[in-house]
């Protein structure tokens, strides 16, 4: 099993890029810049990455990113990321990218959009792993804010194929960002928005109707409203669910108790993503090997989970059905 889960051909749709800061590359690039760092050690950095919710996470990720200035450093940090999903046989990643937390200290859009697409264009060229960016607008931030960000991006169109809404749920609903969902839509953009993961189905609910999203990030409260259930699998709404980013933030007490498997036998599409690898304790192998121990998954729920994740992706049907056929070959040297 261990080998099946290592070869499945994997596509990534939940990820932040900036959540992809080990600590190793922190203190280098911490070196690098002249930044600060509250930190003695890279031992010292995961000692502290103990978190009791979402937001005791979000404090520490954001001062992490303080140390991510240059092009070259959104270079690296995404190159490093590329590599990772190499080794797990990752085939295509949906890359989330927060400009605001670079942007409120200063550091231009275009030094974080620059960095991170050379490293994807190389990666494809080299890696062979083909990506899509996408445009998260910090929740916590203001309505306005988030329009000022979309009118910037603007110039950078070709290279961002969606927008995404994160970092703190409980407060921050959907509906505050309708106006700038709207205008996205109306510049050509599909949507994505994190939704039930601390908050309740109400969110979900505003995600789809209001702001009209292609796919829902977390998504796991969903659960307690049948009538959402019955929605989402209708649709086929895919969730990208993110099992041991639950775990560390305690949506779950422990991955044996994750209610993912029960939303796969609901009929939902849902699939397996890593959040914040670098602060969660696994990339996205290490999530699939983790839940596939903990909730006994077989060879069929694996090779759902993939097709799920290529169904969901933004890519075009000719790459969809490569993926597919990839994952056939996979299915059938299992077989062997
Ligand atoms: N939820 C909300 N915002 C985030 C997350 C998350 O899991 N990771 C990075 N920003
Ligand atoms: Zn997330």
């Amino acid at each position: 099993m261990q080998d099946a889960i290592a070869t499945l051909p994997k596509v990534e749709l939940h990820l932040h890029i900036e959540g992809t800061l080990e600590p190793e590359l922190m203190f280098a690039l911490a070196e690098r810049n002249g930044v600060e760092l509250p930190y003695a050690s890279v031992e010292d950095v995961r000692a502290a990455y103990q978190f009791h919710d979402l937001q005791s996470f979000l404090d520490i990720y954001y001062a992490g990113a303080r140390v991510l200035l240059t092009e070259q450093d959104f270079y690296d940090l995404t190159r490093a990321y590329l590599e990772r999903c190499q080794a797990d046989h990752v085939r295509h990643t949906e890359i989330f990218f927060d400009p605001q937390t670079h942007t409120e200290r200063g550091v231009a859009f275009a030094t974080v959009i620059d960095g991170i697409r050379r490293a994807l264009a190389d990666g494809e060229r080299e890696l062979g792993i083909t990506s899509r960016m996408i445009l998260c607008f910090l929740r916590h931030l203001s309505a306005d804010a988030a329009m000022e960000t979309l009118e910037t991006a603007l110039p950078w169109r070709e290279h961002i194929h969606a927008v995404g809404l994160d970092s703190a749920e409980l407060g921050n609903p959907p509906e505050r960002f309708q106006a700038v969902f709207d205008r996205a839509r109306a510049e050509g953009f599909p949507a994505v928005a994190h939704a039930g993961e601390e908050g309740p189905p109400e969110y979900i609910w505003q995600a789809l109707d209001g702001l009209r999203v292609a796919r829902i990030d977390h998504g796991v409260q969903a659960e307690q409203d049948p009538a959402l259930m019955e929605r989402l699998a209708r649709d086929r709404i895919p969730l990208t669910v993110c099992p041991l980013s639950n775990i560390k933030l305690c949506v779950f007490d422990r991955l044996e108790d994750h209610n993912l498997k029960r939303l796969m036998d609901a009929g939902l599409c849902v699939t397996i993503n890593s959040d914040d690898p670098a602060y969660f304790g696994g990339y996205v192998g290490e999530n699939f090997r983790a839940t596939a121990q903990a909730l006994q998954l077989g060879p069929d729920d694996l090779e759902r989970l993939a097709r799920n994740a290529v169904d969901a992706a933004f890519l075009e049907p000719e790459a969809q059905q490569r993926l597919h056929g990839e994952i056939d070959a996979w299915r059938a040297r299992l077989a062997d």
